[in-house]
């Protein structure tokens, strides 16, 4: 009788851990943290960061890297696409000021062929570009290895 009781318990806490775990590895995947490489003289990556980490809510790891043509280079951002800081996104390369809504998007379709999304440049009113009411409408392009294709629009 007694070691009926305590297999039970056993059984009970055993079910108990299980759940928990799953709990805690549910909630790792959500809080999945992004990793922004960037100039560390540069200041509007940080900017963008608080944007990405307001807007899609995960954590943005900053790493100061002194040769971004490198990183660049390695993860396959064409040279005419460049911008100032580089972040991996669950496998994506996000290059530049994107908006925290088009990565969002890129991840829920995760379209064929695309390897990562950029914005060429710094444009002016862009998040983390802000400078009062001045804007530049830019594009974010999507890139991979078959090539670039127009990813979203802004005015
Ligand atoms: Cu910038
Ligand atoms: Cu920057």
């Amino acid at each position: 009788m007694l070691n009926t009781i305590r297999s039970a318990i056993a059984r009970k806490t055993l079910a108990g851990v299980l759940v928990l775990g799953s709990a805690l590895s549910a909630c790792a995947a959500q809080a999945a943290t992004y990793t922004m490489y960037r100039d560390p003289n540069c200041g509007c990556c940080l900017a963008w960061a608080e944007h990405m980490e307001q807007g899609d809510r995960h954590e943005v790891k900053t790493v100061d890297h002194p040769d971004m043509a490198s990183v660049k280079a390695e993860r396959g951002v064409p040279d005419d696409l460049r911008s100032c800081h580089t972040m991996i996104a669950d496998g994506y390369v996000i290059e530049g000021h994107v908006p925290a809504a088009d990565v969002e998007r890129l991840l829920a379709e995760r379209p064929e062929g695309v390897t990562g999304l950029a914005v060429a440049g710094m444009p002016m009113g862009s998040p983390g570009m802000e400078h009062g009411d001045h804007r530049q409408p830019f594009e974010v392009i999507a890139f991979g290895p078959k090539g670039t294709s127009v990813f979203a629009s802004h005015d």
